[in-house]
């Protein structure tokens, strides 16, 4: 059944090609406002080139992207309102924590506000990283950077949220650990977050809808709503069963 709820990212028969290559065919989905959107596929699929046009990044595509009702081609209004974390941190090596986080608001307003301070604090102590705020990348573990990378995308305190396997990198203690993170977030700022991943586990651990996409070029295999109430259990019969499945539709189990 169709979860009710404003369609806050709705995509439509979405196809891209990059020259001869054919990577995405006829891909439609929507996510709804508050809603926490898994994209999972096999590496190669697609995902990141999804997540990409969405934030405004690739103009060239068929179909078309709403967001907030309005085509991201006609009117990019709405891109203001997104953020995106990417595969890799991308933080500047020579600047702080602090100075990294500040750079979104800095890219955003030409001149600080007053308030630019408490934002930059407020994101610190959202992903638990108050006490490094003088720390430079090199001093930081790659938890840590993703971290970093995480508040620079909430700083701006965006409605949509956009992150490209963020965790991929990690152990798999520190990997848990920010997936829960991720989920406190997204409970407290009440984002609509589309999230990129690979691994079926994560995507039914987080997802309340997650579109699976598989073959070459990748179209939509499922879209499916996960139930489990959260706190999710990672190793329950329902949680393997489902995760067997999506296996299955990547073909590769
Ligand atoms: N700018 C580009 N120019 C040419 N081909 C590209 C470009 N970006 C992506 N591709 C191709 O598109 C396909 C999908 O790439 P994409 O990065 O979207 O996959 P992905 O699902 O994110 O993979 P991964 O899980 O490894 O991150 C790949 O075959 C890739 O080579
Ligand atoms: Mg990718």
């Amino acid at each position: 059944m169709e979860a009710a709820g404003i369609k806050t990212i709705v995509v439509s028969d979405l196809c891209k090609r990059f020259g001869w290559l054919e990577v995405l065919s006829d891909i439609n989905f929507d996510v709804k406002q508050g809603e926490l959107v898994c994209i999972l596929g096999p590496s190669g699929c697609g995902k990141t080139t999804i997540l990409r046009i969405i934030a405004g990044l690739v103009p060239h595509y068929y179909g078309s992207v709403l967001l907030e009702g309005e085509d991201i081609r006609i009117n990019r209004d709405s891109l203001h309102n997104t953020a995106i974390v990417f595969q890799e941190p991308r933080l500047l090596p020579w600047r702080t924590v602090w100075q990294n986080i500040r750079l979104s608001l800095e890219l955003r307003n030409k001149k600080m506000e007053a308030d630019d301070e408490q934002l930059v604090e407020h994101a610190l102590a959202l992903v638990g990283l108050s006490e490094f705020a003088k720390s430079f990348p090199h001093q930081l573990s790659g938890g840590m950077k993703q971290r970093v990378a995480l508040a620079r995308a909430l700083v701006t305190q965006p409605q949509m949220l956009f992150m490209d396997e963020p965790l991929t990198g990690l152990d798999l203690r520190n990997r848990e650990e920010l997936q829960d993170e991720i989920l406190r977030i997204w409970n407290e700022k009440k984002v609509s977050l589309l999230l990129v991943t690979h691994d079926p586990a994560e995507a039914i651990y987080m997802a309340d809808r997650i579109i699976v996409l598989s073959g070459r070029p990748s179209s939509i295999r499922d879209i499916i709503s996960v139930s489990i109430p959260r706190p999710r259990p990672r190793d329950a019969a329902e949680t393997l069963a489902l995760e067997q499945y999506i296996r299955s539709l990547f073909g590769d189990d």
